[in-house]
């Protein structure tokens, strides 16, 4: 099989590509190297890198000839720095994706097209009331945060209970980089239904392992922590520690797009690891792998804007796909500790 992988030299694509190549297929890698320093020197030597931005028509156009499948993964990532990104995030993912779209459109493309979405765009997780049942948490207010009452909290006051969070919840997003993803979706599975080519799109919760970007505002939270722990500094757990996550090992989430691949269901699914953590228990995990650790520091502070728990239910994945996640929560942080990172 010829798949083209865009954004196939970063974090989650280049782990991506590594299993495609491994296993024998032809891969194309069109990647604009944005957010590199130094060109990648992980690719494996059958891999053909086109240079170029999914703002060029003609990059593109190279990239899609006689691929018989895509794997969109190229983005601008994380949460930037303030709304001043917006018009960058809109180019890279946005228009990014649609000029992508549109190449395969004019090759006239109906293969299998998955596309990097994520937890993102449901923005708060799921929540019961222990008096009203599954509802909604709205964005929490400054004064609660300022008293440290972390907890969303139902209109009639109670704190809420979280729950696992499942496809068919309401898409809420929250900042400029979740509206992108929920758009990204969106045009994908249109071009599916104009073009009748099978998309399914992977809502990665949050990923971790090697080659992870290092501590930069568009850098997951495990990052950050690893990077302050090599620094010999102590990781600054914000809020009570206690907010809750999904951490994905990167090569589970690879192999979950191969299965993608391999299949022809679409639809949007869960990629988690089905074992939720909370942040301290993370940078516990994390501070564990340093020989001259420093522990943690729980420092109550927030920022506004940010969710509180986001669980993953993995059942849809498990049963369309037939993926479930491998590498362990100690396993995988106890590794991280030692992981390189870009
Ligand atoms: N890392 C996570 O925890 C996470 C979680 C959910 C979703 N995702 C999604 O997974 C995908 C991969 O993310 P990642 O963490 O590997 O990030 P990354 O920054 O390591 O990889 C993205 C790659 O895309 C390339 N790129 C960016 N803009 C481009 C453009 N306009 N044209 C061509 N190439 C471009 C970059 O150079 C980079 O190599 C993204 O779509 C992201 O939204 C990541």
């Amino acid at each position: 099989m010829r798949v083209l992988v865009t954004g196939g030299a970063g974090f989650i694509g280049g782990q991506i590509v590594e299993q495609l190549a491994a296993r024998g297929d032809q891969v194309v890698v069109l990647d604009s190297l944005a957010a590199h320093e130094e060109p990648p020197e992980h690719l494996p030597d059958s891999v053909e890198l086109l240079v170029g931005d999914l703002g060029d028509e003609r990059a593109l156009r190279r990239a899609v000839e006689g691929v018989d499948a895509v794997c969109h993964q190229a983005a601008r990532v994380g949460l930037g720095v303030d709304f001043d990104d917006v018009s960058d995030y809109v180019a890279d993912n946005d228009l990014g994706t649609a000029n992508l779209l549109r190449a395969l459109w004019r090759r006239s493309f109906t293969g299998r097209l998955v596309v990097a979405s994520s937890m993102v765009v449901y923005g708060e997780g799921r929540y019961r009331c222990p008096e009203h049942g599954d509802v909604r948490a709205e964005p929490r207010r400054r004064d609660d945060l300022d008293a440290g009452r972390f907890e969303p909290r139902c209109g009639c006051g109670a704190d809420l209970e979280w729950a696992a969070v499942r496809e068919d919840a309401r898409l809420d997003p929250r900042n400029v980089y979740a509206a992108t993803k929920v758009h990204t979706e969106h045009l994908s599975f249109l071009y599916g239904r104009e073009s009748e080519a099978t998309v399914c799109a992977l809502r990665y919760h949050n990923v971790y392992g090697p080659r992870m970007p290092r501590d930069t505002p568009y850098a997951g939270v495990a990052s950050i922590f690893r990077s302050a722990l090599e620094a010999g500094k102590a990781p600054r757990v914000f809020e009570d520690g206690n907010q809750t996550r999904d951490f994905v090992h990167v090569r589970d989430v690879a192999r979950a797009n191969l299965l993608a691949l391999d299949s022809a269901w679409t639809g949007a699914a869960n990629i988690a690891s089905g074992e939720p953590h909370s942040v301290g228990d993370m940078a516990r995990a994390l501070a564990a792998g340093f020989t001259e650790a420093t522990e943690p520091v729980v420092t109550g502070e927030y920022r506004l804007g940010d969710v509180r728990h986001v669980a993953a239910s993995p059942d849809l994945a498990a049963e369309a796909l037939g993926f479930r996640a491998e590498t362990g929560f100690a396993e995988g942080m106890a590794d991280f500790a030692h992981d390189p990172l870009r």
